[in-house]
């Protein structure tokens, strides 16, 4: 499938998921990747969101509690959809440190930029961009992390590539993401709706650590890797599919 095509299947996904989900109808749900919000994060995280944050949790796990934030950093979010992580990145990162989320579905960085508001933090920005070629400078960030945006991603060589360009030296990653061990047939990758719902774009472990490896990242961990039968929809004839928890270091 054409980049182009993949990029607008995905947007359509989460921008209708956007539009659909409000703090009166329950945490966003036949969306792939929408395990609640209650079950990926520690409660005692979560005491003090607003319902229309916590609704519009869309991730796999939770990158923000294993980045091990410090007052004072920079953090950046790809695919921070409705802000979930950029909010709790914020409180870690106190008022002296700095949270930017980048996505590229409009519907959803209104949400976000909504929820913002409703949450009064000011040390947060929203950008609208694409993972694979990121509005942020070089070597500008203490800590890249992800939720369940990169196996969505056609072109997870270049994603890797950016998140390496905007680190500081030293810098490190705090991913959660869907992986495989095996990889799904053409036809399967072919399907949009099964790629959008973060099953079908995930890609083999090792080939996904090999790419950040390719990017330059060094001491890349796999922490965790669980059955993620219980997130995304499997079927017979796919891979084993696994929500991981993957961290690495750019060099000083
Ligand atoms: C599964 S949701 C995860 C949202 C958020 N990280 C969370 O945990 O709730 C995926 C998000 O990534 C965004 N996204 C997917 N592919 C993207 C890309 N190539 N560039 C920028 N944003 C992307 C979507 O618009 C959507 O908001």
């Amino acid at each position: 499938m054409a980049q182009n095509d993949i990029h607008s299947a995905v947007q359509e996904r989460y921008g209708a998921i956007a539009e659909n989900t409000s703090s009166c109808c329950g945490p966003a749900t036949d969306c792939g990747c929408d395990t609640p919000s209650a079950t990926l994060y520690d409660n005692a995280l979560l005491e003090g969101l607003p319902v229309d944050v916590t609704n519009l949790s869309l991730g796999c796990g939770d990158p923000v509690s294993i980045a091990s934030l410090n007052p004072g950093e920079t953090v950046l979010d790809l695919g921070s959809g409705g802000g979930i992580d950029c909010f709790l990145a914020a409180r870690q990162v106190g008022e002296t440190g700095y949270v930017i989320g980048v996505d590229m579905t409009p519907a959803m960085l209104m949400k976000a930029n909504a929820n913002k508001v409703q949450m009064g933090v000011h040390n947060v920005e929203f950008r609208r961009g694409q993972i694979e070629a990121l509005p942020v400078t070089d070597n500008s960030v203490d800590v890249v992390m992800s939720n369940c945006v990169i196996n969505l991603s056609p072109d997870k060589t270049a994603v890797f590539g950016e998140a390496f360009r905007v680190l500081k030296p030293g810098g490190r990653v705090s991913i959660s993401d869907i992986v495989t061990e095996g990889e799904f047939s053409d036809a399967l990758k072919a399907d949009m709706a099964k790629w959008s719902e973060c099953v079908t774009g995930a890609i083999d472990v090792a080939d996904y650590t090999a790419r950040m490896q390719a990017a330059g990242f060094v001491d890349i961990q796999v922490v965790s890797k669980v059955n993620a039968e219980g997130i995304v929809p499997r079927q017979d004839g796919m891979p084993s599919i696994f929500s991981a928890r993957i961290t690495a270091y750019k060099p000083a």
